[in-house]
């Protein structure tokens, strides 16, 4: 190979349409025949897809063929819930599945790279990229990574239906600086170890193909030049052998980061630090010639990065048949199947949030619904900030919905305000709808990009001049003793106590993908029993922000009659809602938490159980969370550490028991000098339905 053909492996360009930047080269056709670019993101489709391949094989010197990626989060023509949606089932086996069907679409388009899973812990939702991961707790977003690895590549990469998943983005990005996107982030090396890189350690020991570094920096060094991270900790510690690739255009950005003075300082300290491919800043290709004359780097350095990613291309089956993603044209019924598969996983990602005066499920008597407000019909809202290749014409809006789910019923809708902006808001239609109706339905919430990349916000309250319409239709349906459900629409959790003190129900219902508004009806009509729990923490005013369940304890903790204690002096600690908070239609009661053994040494795993019944007059699915408190230990052990979940199905009146493994292992963590440590002593296990410590059961264990 040349050194412009290796270069050319070392590097990937969109190929049609730019989602998140500038848009370099038009028709990329002349780069693959030169052997020059050797690979693609944003080419969606067999036709386009095989014909750029056919030019890289058939038509360059060496006929290496093109890897394509794509952002495929959370499904690819057929979209499922997005990611934070999706963790709200906690059930990795779903996860998995979603992940497989995505890769078969993906597949069927082309494709052999998806730029996912992301897995970053979000903790600050004025953060907009909380939408594309698990959440807020690393021991959670472990368990999300390994399943969506799984799904994405199953167990042979070079099958037809397995793509490379990329974990991104590594690592710490969800902590930026005030939750502005792309800005500097400075937290431990704690922190970094103990919340952010345990995520990318569960993707490596999964198998996942690639890698990409974030665009952040990290106390000053930016990841994509991070060569402790990515060199020394990944390649070194973790053994990771598959491929980095850059994120979009972040060597170039390492010029604006101040740490490069020209495209081959960039180039070289990227490649130094171990990215093999460069995405979309054509720094390898235009500034390594460079840096390797001025002994920035070494030619070996180049050889190894091309030979990870061929052997990547190779394990793809890449070099077998170039055209084996994307041969076979996708069944209708393997279709409808997905379709199918969508609604359910949206039902059981809806989280049920409050539901008082018996406002859910809707009573079969009903006759007539308001469906109102600027999310009621808007399907082209409901696919999300990273829609892949889903068409937005199928997507199913609530009101329609509703309108199948209740052929007998009079199901009418108006908007009433504008998602956003300053329009005056005509609520005068909806107002009327609502006197006149048996149910509101108001649907409430944030536009799809409002949140996912580049989409911070600092007020976290509903957009535009939705509240003063919701006032409006709450007062109204008050006056008449009329219930009102509210459906939020969102990429994170909002700031909305005022609508969660006044609707008579509220569910969260994130972007649900494909069949959002069947999946909605389903939870409001009862066809389905709402299991959500959310994955992150509701905070009450933006000011508790971050606010999550692994906090440490203060030394002084808050005492109400203390004035010298740990709390605010305008709001109150506790959040809105608790991480792993949902309910359900049935009534559930935990009791006779046991552990055993109760005393363990390192090696051993204590099993976990506890009883739970369901007294409500409805079958439903509960969630029961594992936590952990190290109370005594040489370092500070966040208050609640999770360790488990797990799910139990109960009819009305019915008893079962969850049985939990606690590895004892799992309870070692780093010591002063950031040394993993096991320390015998008595470690307190909590169980119950949410990170609520009221809720929650709890005995103890003593490490030997
Ligand atoms: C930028 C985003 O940060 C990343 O998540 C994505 O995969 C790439 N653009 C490619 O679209």
């Amino acid at each position: 190979m040349t050194l412009p053909e290796k270069l050319g492996q070392l590097t990937m360009t969109s190929g049609s349409y730019a989602l998140t930047g500038p848009l370099r080269f038009a028709d990329p056709s002349d780069a693959i025949r030169a052997g020059t670019l050797g690979n693609l993101l944003n080419v969606v489709g067999p036709a386009e897809v095989h014909a750029l391949q056919r030019i890289a094989v058939e038509e360059s010197r060496l006929g290496v063929p093109l890897l394509i990626g794509f952002d495929v989060l959370h499904g690819h023509r057929t979209l499922f819930p997005v990611p934070l949606a999706e963790t709200a089932l906690f059930d990795p086996e779903t996860w998995e599945l979603t992940a497989h069907e995505a890769a078969a679409e993906a597949c069927a388009d082309g494709i052999s790279m998806v730029f996912a899973p992301m897995l970053d812990v979000a903790r600050d939702p004025r953060w907009g990229r909380g939408i594309e991961g698990p959440g807020e707790d690393p021991w959670l977003a472990q368990r999300f990574s390994e399943a969506k690895v799984r799904g994405f590549q199953g167990g042979n990469l070079a099958a037809a239906t397995s793509v490379a998943a990329v974990a991104k983005h590594y690592c710490a990005y969800g902590p930026v600086m005030a939750g502005r996107e792309y800005a500097s982030v400075d937290i431990s090396e704690r922190t970094v170890r103990e919340v952010h890189l345990p995520p990318f350690a569960t993707a490596v020991t999964a198998g996942v193909a690639a890698i990409m570094p974030a665009f952040h920096d990290l106390a000053g060094v930016p990841m994509t030049a991070h060569t402790a991270l990515l060199r020394n900790w990944l390649r070194g510690h973790l053994r990771f052998e598959g491929v980095v690739v850059s994120d979009y255009n972040a060597i170039g950005g390492l010029i604006h980061q101040g740490v490069a003075a020209d495209l081959t300082e960039a180039a070289a300290l990227a490649l130094n630090a171990g990215v093999d491919i460069d995405m979309m800043a054509d720094a390898y290709s235009k500034g390594l010639p460079g840096a390797l004359e001025r002994g920035l780097v070494q030619q070996v350095q180049i050889d190894r990065a091309v030979h990870r990613v061929l052997t990547l291309k190779e394990r793809l089956g890449l070099f077998d048949d170039p055209y084996r993603r994307g041969a076979t044209q996708e069944v209708a019924a393997l279709l409808a199947q997905r379709r199918t598969l969508a609604r359910a996983v949206g039902a059981r990602a809806i989280v049920m949030m409050k539901n008082e005066r018996a406002a859910l499920p809707m009573a079969d008597s009903v006759r007539r619904v308001a469906v109102v407000g600027p999310l009621a019909d808007a399907p082209e809202q409901m696919g999300g900030p990273w829609p892949a290749a889903g068409n937005a014409d199928a997507y199913v809006s609530v009101l329609a919905g509703l309108m199948s789910a209740l052929p007998q019923a009079e199901v009418r809708h108006a908007a009433g305000v504008a998602l956003a902006g300053d329009a005056p808001v005509d609520a005068q239609e909806a107002l009327n709808l609502c006197a006149h109706s048996d149910v509101i339905i108001l649907c409430l919430g944030e536009a799809a990009l409002m949140s996912g990349e580049a989409a911070s916000r600092t007020n976290l309250g509903l957009p535009g001049r939705q509240r003063e319409f919701a006032e409006a239709v709450l007062d109204r349906a008050a006056a008449r003793g009329k219930r009102v459900v509210a459906a939020l629409f969102s990429g994170r959790p909002l700031v909305v106590p005022w609508l969660v003190e006044r609707a008579d129900a509220v569910l969260a219902c994130w972007f649900l993908g494909s069949e959002a508004g069947n999946a909605v009806a389903d939870v409001l009509t009862g066809r389905v029993s709402p299991s959500g729990r959310t994955p992150v923490t509701w905070a009450q005013v933006e000011g508790q922000i971050p606010i999550f369940f692994g906090q440490r304890p203060s030394g002084r903790p808050a005492n109400p009659a203390d004035s010298f204690t740990s709390k605010y002096l305008d709001a109150p600690n506790e959040p809105l809602f608790a991480f792993g908070h949902g309910l359900t239609y049935g009534a559930f009661v935990f009791s006779n938490l046991r552990v055993n053994p109760r005393c363990a040494r390192r090696q051993e795993t204590i099993e976990v159980h506890v009883d739970v019944v369901n007294e409500g007059a409805r079958a439903a699915e509960e969630t029961v969370f594992l936590f952990v408190h190290d109370r005594i230990a040489s370092v500070a052990r966040p208050l609640l550490e999770l360790r488990g979940f797990a799910k139990i199905l109960l009819q009305p009146g019915e008893q079962g028991t969850v049985s939990l493994q606690l590895p004892v292992a799992e309870l070692c963590f780093l010591n002063g000098d950031l040394t993993s440590v096991f320390e015998p002593g008595e470690v307190e296990v909590l169980v119950g339905p949410s990170a609520n410590r009221a809720q929650l059961l709890h005995t103890s264990i003593q490490l030997l």
